[in-house]
């Protein structure tokens, strides 16, 4: 089995405990990053469609507070689809987010280059062995090097 679906499956693992999803939803000091806050200046001062990727999107949190930034539409790539079905829920009705469970190694591969106008994943290369950060690093740089926001 590849290295990082087995670091996704722990982490379906923890969704179906049912203890990760009030984590991942009340991230305490998480839910509000210098990062994100960075990310959502930058976008608010594009004019025009944006295009968030946020992959690793848990409970979707992060991708709730991208939705504020004028004429943004997110991505949210998640595996675990107990955290999917939450986003879903989240996200009922809106129209300027797209939820997909997919393991995100296998998404990156797939998506064009120049697709999105920003990369953005919080708290998900950490849990990573090293070999799968730097594959994880080396398929976003190649295709939008200058876009990534990772925490
Ligand atoms: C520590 S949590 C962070 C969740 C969210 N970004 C936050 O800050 O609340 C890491 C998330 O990455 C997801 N994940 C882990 N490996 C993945 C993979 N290969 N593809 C897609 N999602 C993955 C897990 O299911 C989990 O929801």
């Amino acid at each position: 089995m590849d290295e990082h679906v087995s670091t996704a499956e722990k982490y379906d693992k923890v969704w179906r405990g049912g203890i990760y999803g009030g984590f991942s939803k009340n991230t305490g000091g998480e839910r509000k990053t210098p990062l994100l806050a960075d990310l959502i200046r930058r976008l608010s001062k594009k004019t025009g469609d944006k295009k968030v990727l946020e992959i690793g999107a848990g409970s979707g949190v992060h991708s709730l507070q991208l939705l504020n930034a004028k004429d943004v539409f997110v991505s949210a790539v998640e595996h675990s689809s107990i955290a999917v079905q939450q986003m879903k829920r989240l996200f009922q009705g809106r129209k300027n987010i797209k939820v997909i469970k997919a393991d995100m190694f296998n998404f990156l591969m797939k998506s064009p280059a120049g697709h999105y106008d920003a990369v953005y994943a919080n708290a998900v290369a950490h849990f990573l062995s090293m070999s799968d950060r730097k594959r994880l690093f080396g398929l976003v740089k190649k295709r939008w090097p200058r876009t990534v926001f990772f925490r």
